[in-house]
């Protein structure tokens, strides 16, 4: 059934009983009709407000099961790999986005916001920057590769993770080891999200990152502390993305206390790489509720959309088994943000 012939048979339904309501007990007639439901996941979370995305594989692109899910499905899209140093700026001073052009231009076509990921990472880092040594070089390299990314997409992006992953694991609550701290000092970060307003004012500016969702951890506090001296200086920071690459048992029972406390900074967070093993429909249920119970969690992004595509594919954590077939998560997902 298409979903007009849907809207249309739940509304003369409603009709139906508010009309049958009226005649038994007047008071029923006044009580509103349920917001109604969607059936798919972008779609349902756009009635609260919300998108619901997932990461694209350029190489994916070719495949009609896939594509098919991805405009059913999703209403945001964030390049798997595509926007990444080692692939936009290989050599120094020669970009390449020809990866990515591909999978923001069919997503523009499609009506789908862009996540960019990522700007300053040490991860998926060429060797020609993690070996400069010259604090005033690497300022200076850091600097353009921010401004030509962002100036190239310049108006296309809702938001940007400028900085991904730059705190410890463990119980330090400091700043990890990369070459940006080492060689410009923690200051770094403030310098990226600068230079990133500047470039593309009208994008969100987001830090990233991965265990930060349990609150009482170090790691979860020390990206607190750096977010609330931001806001606290007039360093230009709008998101906080919550990675949540969970475990079997879903996210932290405090997760959801995690995302408002970051909210109260005057924050939007967004769940930015979603995926569980096992895919338990609880552990779905449980995340998407998090987000749903807290205003300013503006949106959701699952990393892939078939077991199949995910980089933990040994664990099937996404909500498409291989063959592209909604599996249990994904109804508790759809149920969940719905408000249920
Ligand atoms: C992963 C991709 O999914 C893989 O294809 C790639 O080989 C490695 O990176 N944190 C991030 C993402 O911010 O960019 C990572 O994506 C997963 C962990």
């Amino acid at each position: 059934m298409n979903p007009l012939t849907r809207l249309g048979r739940r509304r003369a339904s409603v009709l139906t009983l508010l009309a049958v309501g009226a005649l038994v007990t007047p008071a029923a007639a006044t009580a509103a009709p349920d917001a109604v439901r969607a059936s798919t996941l972008g779609a349902q979370a756009a009635q609260s407000g919300r998108y619901f995305g997932t990461a694209v594989a350029s190489g994916r692109l070719g495949d009609g099961t896939y594509t098919g899910i991805l405009d059913r499905e999703f209403n945001s899209v964030t390049p798997e790999n595509e926007m990444k140093w080692d692939t936009t700026e290989r050599s120094r001073g020669s970009f390449n986005f020809g990866p990515a052009d591909q999978i923001v231009n069919r997503a523009a076509s499609h009506g789908q916001r862009m996540r960019g990921h990522t700007l300053v990472w040490h991860s998926q880092l060429p060797s020609w920057v993690s070996s400069i040594r010259d604090a005033n070089t690497l300022r200076g390299v850091m600097n353009n590769h921010i401004t030509q990314v962002m100036n190239h997409y310049k108006g296309r992006i809702y938001a940007w993770d400028v900085v991904n992953e730059a705190f410890a694991d463990g119980g330090s609550g400091q700043m990890r080891s990369s070459v940006f701290r080492d060689v410009l000092g923690t200051g770094f970060i403030e310098e990226a999200f600068r230079t990133a307003r500047s470039a593309d004012p009208a994008a969100k500016l987001c830090y990233n990152d991965y265990s930060i969702e349990n609150w009482s951890d170090a790691k979860t506090q020390g990206v607190y502390r750096m977010v609330r001296d931001f806001k606290s200086r007039g360093v230009p920071i709008d998101c906080v993305g919550f990675q949540s690459h969970f475990g079997a048992g879903g996210p932290p029972s405090s997760f959801q206390t995690t995302l408002s406390n970051f909210a109260a900074l005057g924050v939007d967070v967004q769940i930015t790489e979603l995926d569980i093993a096992q895919a338990s429909s609880a552990a779905y249920a449980n995340t998407v509720r998090a987000c749903m119970n807290v205003a300013r969690c503006t949106g959701i992004t699952v990393w892939g959309i078939r077991d199949s595509d995910s980089w933990r594919s040994g664990e099937n954590p996404l909500l498409f088994d291989r063959n592209g077939n909604k599996k249990a998560a994904y109804q508790s997902t759809l149920t969940t943000l719905g408000g249920a």
